[in-house]
C-alpha cells in the first residue's frame, strides 16, 4: 500500500503546490459548468475542531458532498477526547472508519500527534503554526485574478500568525516576492521563515520582514491582512489592538500599494481594527471570491490526498 499523503504544512506541498492549483482551475470549471465530478463516491472525511469556524467546516463539508463523499463534523466536546481519550488513540480509532481527517487544532504538536497515529490522511484546517488550505486558496485567488504569482509582490501587514507563516513558505514555493510589515515583537516563526528563505533560494522569491506598514505595501500587487487576535490569544485582545492600530488596511494604506493591487483577507474580518469598511467593501477587495474559492481549492487538496487524483 502506499504511504498515506498528509497536508499539515505549506511544506508539504513543496513540490506540488503548481499541480494542486492546476487541479483546483479544473474542479472549479467542471463545477461552474454544473458537470458532476465524484471521485470520492463512498469516502468519508472526519472533520475535528477545537476551534470555531465559518468557511473552513462548510467549505470542507460542502465540498465533500460534490465529490460524492460524506463528512462528518466532531468537536471535542462530542469526542471522548473531551473525556481523557489519547490523540493518539482518537486517530487510530478513527482511521479505521473514515478515509481522512481534517483537524483544527489549537496546538500543532496535537497536529502532528495526530498524523504521526492515523494512519490515514490528515489535513490541517489551521493551528497555532500554519493555516496551509488558506494559503492555496489564496493563491489561487491570485492567480486567477492576475494571471500569474511568480514575480508578483504580496504585502501582508498586521501579525505575523499562523497565516502569515503559511503565506511566507506559499510564497517562497510559488516564487512570488512577500514583505511582512508587523510590528516588532509579533513577527512571524523565526523555524518556518528560515524554511521559506531555504526555498527562495531556488524559486528567486525575494522575503522582507518590515516594521512600517507603508514600507510593506509599496509596490504590492496583493495587500493581505488577517485578525489582530487569533483565537486563542483572547487574553491579549486589549494590548494587541493598541500596538496593531498604525497597521490597520484603509484606504491610505492601500493607495500606498500598486494602483491595480488586490485586496485579499482569510475572514473573519474585523470590521474598524485591521480593515475598514470602505476597503473590504471598496472595488480592489476580492475577499468574498477568495472565501468561495476555499470550497474549489478543498476539493483539489481532498481529491489529490484521498483518492490520488
Ligand atoms: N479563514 C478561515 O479559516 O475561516 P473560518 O475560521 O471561518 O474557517
Ligand atoms: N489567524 C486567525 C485565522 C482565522 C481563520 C486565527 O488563527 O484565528
Amino acid at each position: 500500500m502506499a504511504a498515506k499523503r498528509d497536508l499539515l504544512s505549506m511544506l508539504d506541498l513543496e513540490s506540488d503546490l503548481v499541480g494542486i492549483l492546476e487541479l483546483a482551475a479544473s474542479i472549479k470549471n467542471r463545477t461552474k459548468a454544473g458537470e458532476p465530478y465524484e471521485p470520492l463516491r463512498g469516502k468519508s472525511l472526519a472533520m475535528v475542531f477545537e476551534k470555531a469556524s465559518t468557511r473552513t467546516r462548510v467549505s470542507f463539508e460542502v465540498g465533500m458532498t460534490q465529490l460524492g463523499g460524506h463528512a462528518l463534523f466532531l468537536s471535542p466536546n462530542d469526542l471522548q477526547i473531551g473525556r481523557g481519550e489519547t490523540i493518539a488513540d482518537t486517530a487510530r480509532v478513527l482511521s479505521r472508519y473514515v478515509d481522512g481527517i481534517m483537524y483544527r487544532a489549537f496546538k500543532n504538536e496535537n497536529m502532528r500527534e495526530l498524523a504521526r497515529h492515523a494512519t490515514v490522511p490528515v489535513i490541517n484546517g489551521l493551528d497555532d503554526k500554519e493555516h496551509p488550505c488558506q494559503i492555496v486558496t489564496d493563491l489561487f485567488t491570485v492567480l486567477e485574478r492576475k494571471k500569474a504569482v511568480k514575480g508578483l509582490t504580496l504585502a501582508y501587514v498586521g501579525d505575523g500568525n499562523n497565516v502569515c507563516n503559511s503565506l511566507f513558505l506559499g510564497c517562497a514555493i510559488a516564487g512570488m516576492n512577500m514583505a511582512a510589515g508587523v510590528p516588532k515583537g509579533y513577527e512571524p516563526d523565526g523555524h518556518l521563515l528560515a524554511s521559506a528563505r531555504r526555498i527562495a533560494k531556488t524559486s528567486g522569491a525575494e522575503l522582507r520582514i518590515v516594521h512600517d506598514p507603508f514600507a510593506a505595501v509599496k509596490g504590492a500587487d496583493v495587500v493581505y491582512t488577517d485578525v489582530w487576535v487569533s483565537m486563542g490569544m483572547e487574553k491579549e485582545k486589549e494590548e494587541r489592538e493598541k500596538v496593531f492600530l498604525p497597521y490597520q488596511v484603509n484606504e491610505k494604506l492601500v493607495r500606498a500599494a500598486k494602483d491595480d493591487a488586490v485586496v485579499l483577507h482569510c475572514l473573519p474580518a474585523h470590521r474598524g481594527l485591521e480593515i475598514t469598511d470602505e476597503v473590504i467593501d471598496g472595488p480592489q477587495s476580492v475577499v468574498f471570491d477568495q472565501a468561495e474559492n476555499r470550497l474549489h481549492a478543498q476539493k483539489a487538496i481532498l481529491v489529490r490526498l484521498l483518492a490520488g487524483v
